[in-house]
């Protein structure tokens, strides 16, 4: 067993019903069992992040916790015969950050089966600039592509396009020739998009249709939608015959109100996405077409890099919908 090493992590408290963030010193001995020491290099945020650090039990039922469902790093020490010290790794959801200490701090100590070796052709850093967000990108696309949803038959319809998940999907279909439908609710979002390539932007309004009619005019070819709700029971309207849709969120709602025309009269697939249980081949897979195939010459536009006094405030933005594209948490080992 290695020494003890102090670090610094983000801990969210409970205090008198109300969820505290403070930047604390702890020890590794403090980590949780497993088998791999991680010391971090870099985290990143995600929705879910969000959640833990402001007392969502959905997501963390046990405070003290500290979040960051990603994290990328080098090992410190091992007992698993897969890793040794100085091996570049990846780690993203299972529990990390959401029930075991996460990326907000220093070090994690993990399971060895949650662990990837860093994919070639990506740095540390650019994984995390995917982290959970991209790879759920990742795995829609590959959804997609696999119901055969092909770049011919007209744009593809991305819901939240300009947060975590959206704007990594938004940039994996322009980069194979897909031509892409974009919705965003804000102005800085909206630039995003149109840095990033995308000629059709449309406001949240326009994609949503609270009416009865079961069925609307086909327009898309496919749809990667991240926000659930209406939003998502109007892309099941308005999805051209044999088109595929996939969803994993629910910031629009988590209620999903339609009926079975889409699926009986335009045959449409509706696929879900759960990246956190995503098996551990395809993990796999999806991060070496990151890495290779799918690697995006333009991942860092939008990229906000901050350090750990800096994730506090994304946090609080996140929450209020403010966040555009990627935010990296770059700790000290990183510099
Ligand atoms: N199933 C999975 O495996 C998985 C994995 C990762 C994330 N997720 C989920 O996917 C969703 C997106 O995650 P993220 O990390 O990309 O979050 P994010 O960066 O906060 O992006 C969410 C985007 O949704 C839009 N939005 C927010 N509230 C909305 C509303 N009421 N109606 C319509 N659009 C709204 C916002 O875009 P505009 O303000 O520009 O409209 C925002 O940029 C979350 O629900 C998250 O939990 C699921």
């Amino acid at each position: 067993m290695p020494s003890p090493i102090s670090f610094q992590a983000i801990r969210i408290f409970e205090e008198d019903g109300k969820f505290v963030q403070r930047i604390i010193e702890r020890s590794t001995e403090d980590l949780p069992e497993g088998e791999v020491l991680i010391q971090v290099h870099y985290s990143s945020l995600n929705y879910k992040d969000s959640l833990s650090s402001s007392g969502n039990r959905g997501v963390t039922r046990h405070y003290p916790h500290t979040p960051g469902i990603d994290a990328s790093g080098i090992v410190a020490a091992s007992t698993d015969p897969d890793f040794k010290a100085g091996d570049p790794v990846v780690v993203t959801s299972y529990d990390l950050g959401m029930s075991i200490d996460g990326g907000f701090g220093e070090y994690i100590r993990v399971p060895a089966k949650w662990i990837l070796p860093l994919p070639e052709g990506l740095s540390l850093q650019e994984t995390m600039i995917y982290g959970t967000a991209g790879f759920t990108a990742a795995q829609s696309f590959w959804e997609l592509k696999v119901a055969g949803c092909i770049p011919d038959n007209g744009p593809v319809l991305v819901t939240g396009a300009a947060g975590g998940v959206g704007s990594i999907s938004v940039r994996l279909l322009l980069n194979e020739g897909y031509e892409v439908a974009a919705v965003s609710g804000h102005d800085h979002g909206k630039a995003l998009l149109r840095e990033l390539g995308v000629k059709q932007i449309l406001d949240r309004e326009e994609a949503v249709d609270s009416g009865n009619r079961p069925l609307l005019k086909p327009q898309w070819n496919g749809v990667i939608d991240n926000v659930g709700g209406i939003p998502l029971a109007t892309a099941l309207k308005t999805t051209k015959p044999g088109g595929v849709i996939t969803t994993c969120g629910n910031v629009a709602g988590a209620e999903l109100s339609t009926t079975v025309f889409p699926f009986i009269l335009r045959g449409l697939k509706l696929i879900g996405i759960d990246s956190q249980n995503c098996p551990y081949g395809l993990r796999k897979q999806l991060w070496q077409y990151l890495a290779t195939y799918w690697k995006l010459p333009n991942l860092k536009v939008g990229l906000k890099e901050v350090s750990m006094e800096g994730i506090l405030n994304e946090i609080e933005l996140m929450l209020r919908s403010e966040v555009k594209g990627r935010v990296v948490l770059r700790h000290k080992a990183a510099e």
